[in-house]
């Protein structure tokens, strides 16, 4: 077998064999296939396709590049949760613990953002003394004593999509979906999770635009997931504005801590609850009731044993950014837009995300709105607050909410704005 075999193969469009996917993934993972092959294989697939069987030995593939995690040992269920990513998209830091605290188990692998879509990891390292990297056995203790980790993957899960991922975000291929459904779902499935829920984003801040590509995407993701005997279930959310009032690490941490103390914004509760009753479905708890967990202090409890078993001090102050610039209303009216990306871009642009893996992130900066689409808004009154250490990154995150970014319409009937769930 040769890697140009294979490249040829998917370029003039034909299904790749079992042993062509089988060979092509473990010499890539083991370095006998350059950096440049894959590349040019992985833009075949973008522009090529693959059918559903080549997808599923693609991804079954990737999972033998690596070891499997086995939580059998626990003594009830686990279930999880992976979103496509967005802005402001802070729903893991509350959902975990909220879940523990109903009694399922939570193995939470989360990532690191990159571009305009923040990264859990990122945002809890907001949190002093908190770590994102345990051992296994750390990480099966934690989840033992607690009910909830959330940590990185370790380096032994899936290398075959460590390697590809980082490869597709330097050559233009992160949004090809056979791509997308296996680097996730290779994943998910070497954890060993008993269910997964999946939150598959649709809109300008997400990477499917469309509802059809959201949807063919999520279809995808169950069809891999079930048949690796793993329950998934997938919910299609909004992700054309930004979840709920902070884009940007310590900002969103804050957030989610008022969720767990029974406030927080409509949407992130809404969506934390959606989320957590499909998880305790999925995972054969379908009596166990979210609200309450919330309203009780039990997931708060829950949150605060998991921050603490990783080092991090649940009462400790956050970062704050060391400068401010405030945003007004433009005109009298209501704010009929607020776009995601551009929200994301401003975050980004303002230290809260990184332009490469090994950039440092600034944990206080970020973006707070002080109004939503559907809310009826007063010119001069303060609209978003930028954040950041380094003043000079303003000017960009300005430029980045210019143009349509916000809009608000003079005539327009004031409302609720559409919930999270399309
Ligand atoms: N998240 C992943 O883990 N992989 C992708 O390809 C896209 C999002």
């Amino acid at each position: 077998m040769d890697a140009i075999t294979v490249i040829r193969a998917k370029r003039d469009g034909h299904a790749l064999t079992d042993a062509q996917i089988d060979w092509v993934i473990d010499a890539y993972t083991r370095g006998d296939v350059a950096d440049e092959q894959m590349s040019a294989l992985a833009m075949a697939i973008l522009l090529n396709g693959m059918g559903r069987e080549e997808i599923a030995r693609w991804t079954a593939a990737m999972i033998a590049s690596g070891e499997r995690m086995n939580f059998a040992a626990l003594d009830r269920p686990t279930a999880d949760k992976h979103s496509t990513g967005g802005v402001g998209d802070k729903i893991t830091l509350p959902l975990a613990p909220l879940v523990a605290a109903c009694g399922a188990a939570v193995p939470q692998l989360s990532g690191r953002g990159l571009g305009h879509t923040g990264g859990t990891l990122d945002k809890l390292e907001a949190i002093p003394g908190w770590r994102a990297s345990l051992s296994n056995e750390r990480m099966l203790a934690v989840l033992a004593e607690t009910g909830a980790v959330i940590c990185a993957a370790g380096d032994g899960l899936a290398p075959a999509d460590r390697k590809l991922y980082a490869l597709r975000d330097v050559t233009g291929t992160v949004e090809a979906i056979p791509l997308i459904a296996s680097s996730i779902m290779s994943k998910k499935i070497a954890e060993g999770t008993d269910s997964l829920v999946l939150d598959v984003k649709v809109g300008s801040g997400a990477f499917m635009k469309t509802i059809d590509d959201a949807r063919e995407l999520a279809r995808t993701m169950v069809g891999l997931g079930t048949d690796h005997g793993v329950r998934t279930t997938a919910l299609l959310t909004d992700m054309s504005v930004p979840l709920g009032l902070t884009a940007g690490n310590a900002l969103e941490v804050r957030e989610s801590v008022e969720v767990l103390a029974g406030g927080g914004p409509a949407d992130v509760v809404e969506l934390t609850l959606a989320l957590a009753r499909e998880m305790l479905d999925a995972a054969g708890l379908p009596d166990a009731d979210p609200a309450k967990a919330l309203a009780d202090g039990s997931a708060m409890d829950v949150w605060r044993r998991m921050i603490a078993a990783q080092g991090g001090d649940p009462d400790a102050d956050l970062p704050v950014a060391r400068e401010q610039h405030v945003l007004t209303v433009p005109a009298d009216g209501v704010l009929t837009g607020l776009d995601a990306y551009a929200v994301g871009l401003a975050a980004w642009r303002l230290g809260a995300g990184r332009a490469r893996k090994e950039d440092p992130v600034q944990a206080g900066a970020g973006v707070e709105l002080h109004a939503r689409p559907g809310d009826t808004v007063r010119a001069g009154d303060p609209l978003l607050t930028l954040h950041t250490d380094t003043p000079e990154r303003f000017d960009a995150a300005v430029e980045a909410l210019a143009g349509d970014a916000i809009r608000v319409t003079a005539d327009a009937e004031p409302g609720t704005g559409a919930g999270p769930i399309v």
